[in-house]
């Protein structure tokens, strides 16, 4: 395991008393979380607000799990793209408060984490790798509070992207620490606050190999039983949206509110999993919205406003297509599986607009639809889970060329 020198319980406090009294956060998170000290000294200020903890260490976080029943614990590699949407990091993007981060230093590759900034793909340092990432589950007035060592701070390597951020956000070196902070070996540190956060969500990703290109869909469906709610009046609680919440193409947010096990960000499109689909029950969750949603609808997220609307423009041009895969003698119902087929089938009747569309598993596997639905259903198929499906939108020549073809008939 890398860098496993934790934050002493002062520094930690320090930092934490770094923020003004004017700010109360509901969600706190550290991305490398390890004993938890930076995540304890902000509960013990915040004592209402919900903490994330993440970390590489399977060990770590058990103990952070059996210690902190209350913080959402989460296992991932958090420069892994694949690695943090498959944990229950996924939902959080955009939505946390404050970041605290004394994430690993050991720079053990010489080369740079590629790191793509607002579209710019930039080579940066393992610490400052840490702080992009975590951009992503910011917004608007959010802080990230980091260690980082003075090396991410004066090196030639992370020297052009503090030159964006700096002119991006507030940026602040709050204490030069002396070397003896940390026990054991360590670079001098520093403490870095970022403020001044004004993008609801950053358009960050790790090139890890697994990054997908160009904008992505995610279908999902809801886990949440309505037999056995449970209401719940905490900071994390969220609407829970079920099919009678679905009206005239718009998501009522007047459920009971319920801390979810997985949330759905807008902007995404919900529509029935089980009942009587109508063109009025594909509705669009606006972008900033967060709901819960019950087993009996679906989501489709991961995708810009504007991709939501064309979806449901797609959706209701192709309407049967959608219909006829809602199969079942008693309540009509659709499969994630049937569901994702149906989508992939109207993306690609659609594509006479210039854009196609490719399916994927949760693992981030991508399977060519090179010659139409048949190789989706084969996806189809092979998947029996209810784990969430991807598909990716990619503009393709035979996309454009097969545009082309269908304007000059
Ligand atoms: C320097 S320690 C800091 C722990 C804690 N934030 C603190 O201040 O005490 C770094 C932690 O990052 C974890 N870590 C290292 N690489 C990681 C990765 N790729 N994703 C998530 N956690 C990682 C290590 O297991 C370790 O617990």
């Amino acid at each position: 395991m890398i860098d496993q020198f934790y934050t002493p319980p002062e520094l930690a406090r320090f930092l934490v008393g770094c923020l003004p009294d004017s700010f109360t956060p509901s969600v706190i998170a550290d991305f490398a979380a390890g004993e938890g000290s930076l995540l304890r000294a902000a509960s013990r200020r915040w004592p209402e607000a919900q903490a994330l903890a993440n970390d590489l260490s399977p060990a770590t976080v058990r103990l952070l799990k059996a210690e902190h029943p209350n913080w959402i614990v989460s296992n991932s590699d958090f420069l892994l793209d694949r690695s943090v949407r498959s944990s229950a990091l996924e939902s959080w993007a955009g939505r946390v408060d404050l970041v605290l981060l004394n994430p690993p230093f050991s720079q053990r590759r010489r080369t740079p984490h590629q790191v793509v900034y607002k579209g710019e793909t930039i080579g940066v340092s393992l610490a400052m790798a840490f702080v992009l990432k975590s951009l992503a589950f910011a917004h608007d007035g959010s802080y990230v509070l980091a260690v980082l060592p003075d090396g991410c701070l004066v090196s030639k390597r992370d020297e052009k992207i503090w030159l964006k951020l700096k002119s991006d956000f507030h940026v602040e070196i709050l204490r030069d620490n002396a070397n003896s902070t940390f026990d054991g070996v360590r670079a001098r540190t520093s403490l870095v606050s970022i403020s001044g956060i004004r993008v609801p969500r950053m358009p960050l990703s790790l090139k890890d190999g697994f990054a997908v290109s160009g904008p992505s869909c995610v279908v999902k469906r809801g886990q949440q039983q309505m037999h056995s709610l449970l209401p719940s009046r905490a900071a994390a609680a969220v609407p829970l949206v079920h099919t009678t919440h679905l009206v005239a193409g718009q998501v009522i947010k007047s459920g009971p509110r319920i801390v979810p096990k997985s949330h759905v960000c807008g902007p995404a499109l919900l529509l029935p999993r089980v009942g009587r689909i109508t063109t009025e029950k594909v509705c669009v969750l606006e972008p900033g919205d967060v709901v819960a949603i019950s087993d009996c609808v679906l989501a489709i997220e991961k995708i810009s406003a504007e991709e939501v609307r064309e979806l449901r423009r797609a959706i209701l041009e192709n309407w049967t297509v959608l219909t006829d895969s809602y199969r079942g003698t008693g309540a009509p119902h659709i499969t994630l599986e049937r569901a994702s087929l149906a989508l992939s089938r109207i993306m690609s009747a659609d594509s006479a607009g210039g854009s196609e569309w490719k399916s994927s598993n949760s693992e981030g596997e991508f399977h060519e639809p090179a010659s139409g639905p048949a190789s989706v259903i084969a996806f189809g198929e092979r998947s029996q889970s209810r784990s969430p499906v991807r598909l990716s939108m990619v503009e393709s020549n035979r996309a454009r060329s097969s545009a082309a073809r269908n304007r000059s008939r």
